[in-house]
Formats: C-alpha cells, sequence, structure tokens
C-alpha cells in the first residue's frame, strides 16, 4: 500500500486576503465546494491506499480534524511541527514516523494546494510510478509547461526525446531546478524537453531518509530527535519542540532535491494546477466570454480580464470597465491588484505583519 503524506502547514500569503494565518487557502473552499486540502485526502484514497498521515502546524490541527470528518476519512496520524520549517523537516518527520514501523514503506507526499480534478487519473500515475519507488528511486511527477513560470520546480529527463505523456513509464533525471530565474525558465520552456515539477513526490521511507543523510545530515539528526520524543495530545502527535529549534527552514525542492542523483520523473497529462496566487485561481474557475470570473455578490459592467470576488455578507462589488484586476472583498479587507501584480500580494501581507 502507499502511504499519502498530505501537507498542509503553509499559511499561502499570496491568497491574502481570503487565506489568513488562522485559515490558509488550502482549507477554504476556493473553487468548489470542498477545501482543497479535502480533495487531496480524497483523491488518494481508496484501494491500495492506507489512510493519511497529515503534517501540519497546531494551529490548524482542529481545523484539519474537522474538515477530514466532514469527508469521513479517518487519518493514521496527525502530526504537530512545533513552529512551521516550510517542507524539507515537514515530509523527513513523517518519513521517520512511517520508517519506525515499516522502513520500506511507500510515501506519495502530496501539497494541500493544488487542483488535479481528474482523481482516477491520476492514481493510475501513481500506479504506474510505484515500481520505480519500491526499487529505491524518488519519483517527481512531471507536467507539460505551457509558461515560463519561475514560481515551479523544473525538471529535466535524460535523452533529448520530449516527454510521454500517452503511455507514461518513471524515466530518469538529470536536473532538478527549484524556482528558476525568467531567462532560465524561458530557455526550459523553448527546448520543449523540460517539465515542471507537480510538487508531488513518491518514495520509500528509507530512501529519503539515506537522501537526507547524504545531502542535509544536520537536519536529519535534529528532525530525528524531534520525531523520537514525540507526545501525543488528544488526537494529535506533537513533535519535540526542543530539538525542532535547530531545524532548518528549507524546502525539500532546495535540501534534496537539487542534488540528489536517484530521480525519476513520471510524466503526467491531467490537468494539474497549484492554486498558488489570485492569476491561478482566476485562470482555473474558467473565465467568461471577456475573460472575467465573478464570485459572490459582484456586478460587472464591461469588464475584461479580471477577477472580482466578494466574501463580505451584504457586501456589493460593483466593477465598470475595469481590466486586468484582481478585486477580492472581505468584511475586514480589501484587495484591489493589478493582475500582473497578484504575487505581490505576498510583500503586501509582510508589510501588514511588520506593521503598516
Ligand atoms: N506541514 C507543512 N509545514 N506544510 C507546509 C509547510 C510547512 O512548514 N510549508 C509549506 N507547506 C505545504 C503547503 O501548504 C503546500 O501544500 C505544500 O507544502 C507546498 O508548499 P508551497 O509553499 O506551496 O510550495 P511551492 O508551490 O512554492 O513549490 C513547490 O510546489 C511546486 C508545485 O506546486 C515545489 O515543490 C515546486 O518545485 C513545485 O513546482
Ligand atoms: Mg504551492
Amino acid at each position: 500500500v502507499v502511504h499519502p503524506v498530505l501537507l498542509c502547514g503553509g499559511s499561502g500569503t499570496r491568497l491574502w486576503p481570503l487565506s489568513r494565518k488562522s485559515y490558509p487557502k488550502q482549507f477554504a473552499p476556493l473553487t468548489g465546494a470542498e477545501s482543497l486540502f479535502q480533495a487531496s485526502a480524497r483523491r488518494l484514497a481508496g484501494p491500495g491506499f492506507a489512510a493519511p498521515l497529515v503534517v501540519t502546524a497546531s494551529d490548524f490541527r482542529f481545523i484539519v480534524l474537522e474538515q477530514l470528518a466532514q469527508i469521513e476519512t479517518a487519518p493514521a496520524a496527525l502530526l504537530i511541527e512545533p513552529a512551521p520549517r516550510n517542507t524539507a523537516p515537514a515530509i523527513l518527520a513523517a518519513a521517520l514516523w512511517l520508517a519506525a514501523d515499516d522502513p520500506g514503506a511507500l510515501l506519495l507526499v502530496a501539497p494541500s494546494d493544488h487542483v488535479v480534478p481528474d482523481a482516477e487519473g491520476f492514481r493510475a500515475a501513481v500506479a504506474a510510478a510505484l515500481p520505480a519507488a519500491a526499487a529505491g528511486r524518488i519519483v517527481t511527477f512531471g507536467i507539460r509547461p505551457d509558461r515560463a513560470e519561475t514560481g515551479y520546480g523544473w525538471l529535466e529527463p535524460e535523452g533529448s526525446a520530449p516527454a510521454d505523456f500517452t503511455a507514461p513509464a518513471p524515466r530518469p533525471l538529470c536536473r532538478f531546478v527549484e524556482k528558476p530565474d525568467a531567462a532560465t525558465a524561458a530557455a526550459m520552456l523553448a527546448d520543449g524537453r523540460h517539465l515542471w515539477n507537480a510538487g508531488i513526490f513518491l518514495f520509500t521511507a528509507a530512501t529519503l531518509i539515506a537522501a537526507f543523510e547524504a545531502h542535509a545530515p544536520v537536519l536529519l539528526a535534529a528532525v530525528r530527535a524531534s520525531v523520537a520524543g514525540t507526545q501525543p495530545d488528544l488526537a494529535f502527535q506533537r513533535l519535540d519542540p526542543a530539538p525542532w529549534e535547530a531545524v532548518e527552514d528549507i524546502s525539500i525542492d532546495y535540501a534534496v532535491m537539487e542534488k540528489a542523483g536517484n530521480l525519476d520523473v513520471l510524466p503526467y497529462g491531467g490537468a494539474w494546477s497549484d492554486l498558488g496566487g489570485w492569476e491561478a485561481v482566476w485562470r482555473e474557475t474558467g473565465p467568461d466570454a471577456a475573460g472575467v470570473v465573478t464570485q459572490g455578490a459582484v456586478t460587472a459592467l464591461g469588464c475584461a480580464d479580471s477577477l472580482l470576488r466578494s466574501e463580505a455578507e451584504g457586501l456589493q462589488l460593483v466593477a465598470i470597465g475595469v481590466k486586468d484586476l484582481i478585486a477580492v472583498a472581505m468584511p475586514d479587507a480589501v484587495l484591489v491588484a493589478d493582475r500582473a501584480h497578484a504575487q505581490d500580494v505576498k510583500l503586501a501581507v509582510a508589510r501588514l505583519k511588520a506593521g503598516g
């Protein structure tokens, strides 16, 4: 069986003001009735899948519990990080936790901020990747790129042929480039051989732990100590906060994937999107003929290529003749941004946090 590891400890600041410190984007119903977290949990359930292991922050633990109950999913364990340290420590903690029972356990690590509509097709892709992972490879999932995105990781498969999306089989990777600059991303898009990293990984616990031993031994020691000192608290497992203090804040992509030599990629041809920012929400929600997405109590006259969303009860949002605008109204905050600058919401949130 495969053990789904659901990461949902991120704070999703680029989707402010919908995504908040206490209620980030992965728990909000962004594009449908279910939250992205719930959709992720459901996608990785059924024959061949064990109960999910969830790794999250203390602040979100009751939201996680409630949202899993809503979809009638009982987790194998809910690991609570003492403080956010990005994805490398979270994933490693999950691997160490499962390795205690079975070092050969297969982990499928999945972010909870993704839209992958074809759940069955995705499960078939996981099945196709299993033999490689069981044999000690770290399997990534490759998406056909359609723009020079700098917010993703990029994968370079070995050989000169373009990836085969019709009968996908895992293929060795010769390079993993996390968040390239614009020129590098443009070159990788142009050569037609590179793929986006979906941010989903399949490996055995032992394989991942060995990769940390080779590329991040100090991080491994600290996370190992923290996992060893885990204390149960109600339905949760709290990692030991003392050793966690020393744990580096780093993503799995920089800590391991850019350095490891045993990476494979399985091309995934189905629809996939990381709802990382408002631009992506606009794109994924299906704009009308004029390119407009309206959500909630919104009246739009003569607008184009815009996302207009009102989450506040009784608050009417009226937009007239605007183009390339992101407008999101919440009861206590309103965002108005040019669509091309939607990623900078992150900077605004940082400034708000700093107090002005
Ligand atoms: N538990 C936990 N703790 N989860 C975390 C933490 C943390 O400290 N930080 C982030 N996460 C979760 C987020 O909630 C999200 O579900 C997932 O881990 C990925 O984090 P992001 O911050 O969204 O990563 P990214 O989108 O910038 O980049 C990653 O995903 C891209 C595709 O979506 C990379 O793997 C890229 O290479 C990849 O292309
Ligand atoms: Mg993301």
